[in-house]
């Protein structure tokens, strides 16, 4: 199994107006090595512009060259009358498609290229889907391989396939043709983007998420960023085969969501932490009340006793915002028996450790940090960040008593996701919380027959966490097995590949 078999929405998801109009078709873009180098040479319009389009017509004809020059000069006035106000929701599909055919017709009425009537209505055909569509990026959206699209200004356009970053050949025709998707784009979920607001983040009506920021902001942009949807969630099983977890840790992760532990996801940003928390989440017992929190809502549970709550920004006046602690603080009132945060991003972590000492175990969470001991004085901070005094060693007791396991993710320069640490959270000794790693990743174990993800593997320390004495406790047994470290094992020794820190370059 690989990590971009067909899962991501492009393939039709029903009632996806965004990605799943048009007959998914694979991409045209060219995918070239990553490392060719940041940013392209920008190129001329005439050879960069309609390379898809063009890609249709065959080669030999004469007419192609003359008749991508009308298309270019057409849309170009098409883009520059309708102008930026254009996609509010005040036009319905059949009424901004009439006005989109009447601007090409008139701009084709004003050519002076002779045409035949069978051209005119090509041109006219390609120009007014592409305004109505995403233009460029389209094939990018259809392709079920890719995960992530990243459109840097006009020019400049990566997408993410198999974890990897690659940049493409697709490209705008100018800035004004990249806001206008953008702006298409952030409409379709009611949105609005222009100077007065130059940034938008939102979630689509498929669940993907889409990020843009406008100029001066960003430098050379537009910036649009979409990360598609996964119609289907990774399981514990994918994960497995992914080589993000062995099938030890599999089980030992499963044994701690059972048994009530509380959990905290540490990694970088898009190392797989909501992934992961998800498939935790997918171990909870169906009778269990599940409340769910979260900035804009990712995670795709199973159970059906789910409520799921997401928060709010501040309107334009600055009014209406609803935290994620505002959330938390009264789901704590809605009797739930576990509580799942998306991400703990500030003083939020203060009512979770209360509530997780409070009788609330089995709790989960993310947290954007380094390393495990990292997370720790990330939630220290954020703990702090709740705006009550407390003296720091009255945290760390909090957060002794509160965590039972960390589980820390990585992305490694090959691409691949992978759990580096799972840590159980000790008791105070001195100052500090005791930190032991059960499980840790060894850059250096060399690739076997029996390990053919490698090099490099999560391989057990050969502690046994105290963890599995109370989840005995609570009837979740664990083979203690799978805590032993492998030996008799040829080991090729390999250079210290230390994990990247966060993803983009
Ligand atoms: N173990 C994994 N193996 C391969 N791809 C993964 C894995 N976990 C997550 N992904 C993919 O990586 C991207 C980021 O994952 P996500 O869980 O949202 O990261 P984070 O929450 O850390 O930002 C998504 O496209 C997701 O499908
Ligand atoms: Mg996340």
């Amino acid at each position: 199994m690989t990590a971009d078999r067909a899962r991501w929405s492009g393939n039709g998801t029903a009632g996806n107006r965004l990605f799943g109009a048009k007959n998914a078709e694979p991409a045209r873009e060219e995918a070239e090595p990553a490392d060719s180098g940041a940013a392209r040479p920008s190129r001329g319009v005439g050879e960069s512009l309609y390379a898809r389009l063009r890609e249709g017509l065959p080669s030999a004809d004469p007419r192609a060259g003359v008749l991508e020059a009308v298309r270019e000069r057409v849309h170009r006035l098409v883009i520059s009358e309708l102008g930026p106000v254009f996609y509010g929701s005040q036009f319905d599909q059949d009424e901004l498609r009439a006005r989109v055919e009447r601007i090409v017709q008139a701009a084709l009425r004003a050519e002076k290229t002779t045409m035949s009537a069978l051209e005119a209505a090509g041109v006219a055909r390609s120009v007014t889907d592409d305004v109505l569509g995403y233009g460029p990026i389209e094939p990018l959206l259809q392709d079920p391989s890719i995960s992530e699209i990243m459109v840097n200004g006009p020019d400049r356009v990566y997408i993410e396939r198999s974890g990897k970053i690659l940049p493409t050949k697709v490209s705008f025709l100018d800035e004004a043709h990249l806001r206008h998707v953008t702006g298409r784009i952030v409409a379709e979920v009611g949105r609005h983007i222009d100077e007065s607001s130059p940034m938008v983040d939102a979630r689509l009506a498929d669940g993907s998420r889409v990020n843009a920021v406008y100029p001066p902001l960003a430098v050379g942009g537009p910036f649009l960023t979409i990360r598609k949807f996964a119609a289907e969630p990774f399981s514990l099983d994918d994960l497995v085969g992914f080589a993000t977890v062995t099938p030890q840790v599999a089980q030992l992760l499963q044994a701690c969501v059972q048994g009530r532990a509380n959990i905290l996801v540490s990694g970088g940003a898009s190392t797989g932490k909501t992934t992961m928390l998800n498939v935790l989440s997918s171990f909870i017992p169906s009778d269990e009340r599940i409340v769910t929190i979260e900035d804009a809502k990712e995670l795709q549970l199973r159970q059906r006793h789910i409520l799921s709550l997401e928060s709010r920004p501040p309107n334009t006046e600055g009014k209406g915002e609803v935290t994620i602690r505002d959330l938390l603080r009264n789901a704590l009132r809605m009797r739930p028996d576990r509580i799942i945060i998306g991400e703990c991003r500030s003083g939020e972590a203060f009512d979770m450790l209360q509530a997780m000492n409070t009788g609330h175990d089995g709790s989960l969470t993310t947290v954007h940090a380094n390393s495990p001991r990292d997370a720790l004085a990330r939630v220290e901070t954020m703990t702090l960040m709740a705006g009550f005094d407390l003296p720091v060693r009255a945290v760390r007791e909090q957060i002794s008593s509160a965590l039972d396991l960390v589980v820390h993710l990585a992305r490694l320069r090959d691409g691949t996701r992978r759990v580096t640490h799972v840590t159980e959270v000790g008791h105070m000794e001195g100052d500090t919380v005791l930190l032991q790693d059960v499980f840790v990743f060894d850059y250096r174990s060399g690739a076997s027959s029996a390990h053919p993800a490698g090099p490099g593997r999560l391989v057990a320390t050969g502690l046994r966490p105290r963890l599995t004495d109370r989840l005995a406790d609570r009837g979740v047994q664990v083979n203690p097995a799978i805590f032993e470290p492998e030996t008799g094992e040829v080991e090729r020794p390999r250079p210290h590949q230390p994990p990247q820190r966060g993803w983009r370059p």
